[in-house]
């Protein structure tokens, strides 16, 4: 199978203004953007708190983007079925939050959903090596996971590289997301360095314009 070409966006729903969250959803249905992003929290895993299944059933009822859930969560296991049921199409769990990742990416897919890993900026692309032929998708974090709006991390894109070469060899078809930190200005530099989809929160969610934002970075190819 050939490695995707063209970029897909997911707006994060975490920078978008919850008091108007059925409008927000559909700015960025009206932009083409393909995923919605759902960032989850447990002031555990990560410091800061977000939102649960019920606001991923809120979401989901709202649009046919895809829902992409991102679990920063301690034992996700518990809790991976309840989002699956919301309505999640994508579930991706932390690295450094499975002891028994293998075992968690099987029951991702025995639910019916699409199955990704994350991996923060401090751990190596090489602990995905032994589950990357299961996966739909690697989310790498450009930032470290628990807040939008911050910067990112330059030494990310050597990842992106490496991670896209070791998948060239075992699963091409396999998706590579980014996640934190990105903009108009880094978007191309990321793409080229491998990535295929990108997750984008502030820079989509508090530009001026983001259906014109949506469309530059949908318009990067490698
Ligand atoms: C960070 C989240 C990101 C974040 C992205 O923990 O996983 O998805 O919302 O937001 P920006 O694009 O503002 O970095
Ligand atoms: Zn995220």
């Amino acid at each position: 199978m050939p490695v995707p070409t063209t970029t897909l966006l997911a707006p994060s729903i975490l920078s978008a203004d919850f008091s108007r969250l059925k409008e927000s959803i559909d700015i960025a249905t009206a932009a083409g953007a393909e995923w919605m992003h759902c960032d989850i929290m447990d002031g555990n895993f990560v410091p800061n708190i977000t939102f649960g299944p019920f606001i991923v059933q809120t979401i989901a009822a709202c649009t046919s983007m895809i829902i992409d859930t991102h679990l920063m969560i301690a034992d996700p296991d518990r809790y991976i079925e309840d989002f699956v049921k919301a309505g999640s199409h994508q579930i991706t769990v932390h690295q450094e939050a499975c002891p028994h990742l293998h075992r968690t990416i099987q029951f991702i897919k025995s639910l019916g959903a699409k199955a990704g890993v994350s991996i923060n900026p401090g751990t190596p692309v090489s602990t995905l090596e032994s589950v990357l032929p299961d996966l739909d998708l690697v989310l790498l974090m450009s930032v470290n996971p628990g807040f939008g709006g911050q910067k990112f991390i330059p030494s990310s894109v050597g990842k992106i590289a490496r991670l896209h070469t070791m998948r060239l060899n075992v699963n091409p078809a396999m998706v590579i997301a980014v996640d934190g930190g990105i903009t108009e200005e880094n978007a191309q530099e990321v793409v080229s360095a491998g990535a295929d989809a990108l997750i984008a929160g502030t820079a989509f969610f508090k530009s001026v314009d983001p259906a014109r934002t949506a469309a530059k970075i949908r318009a990067m190819t490698r």
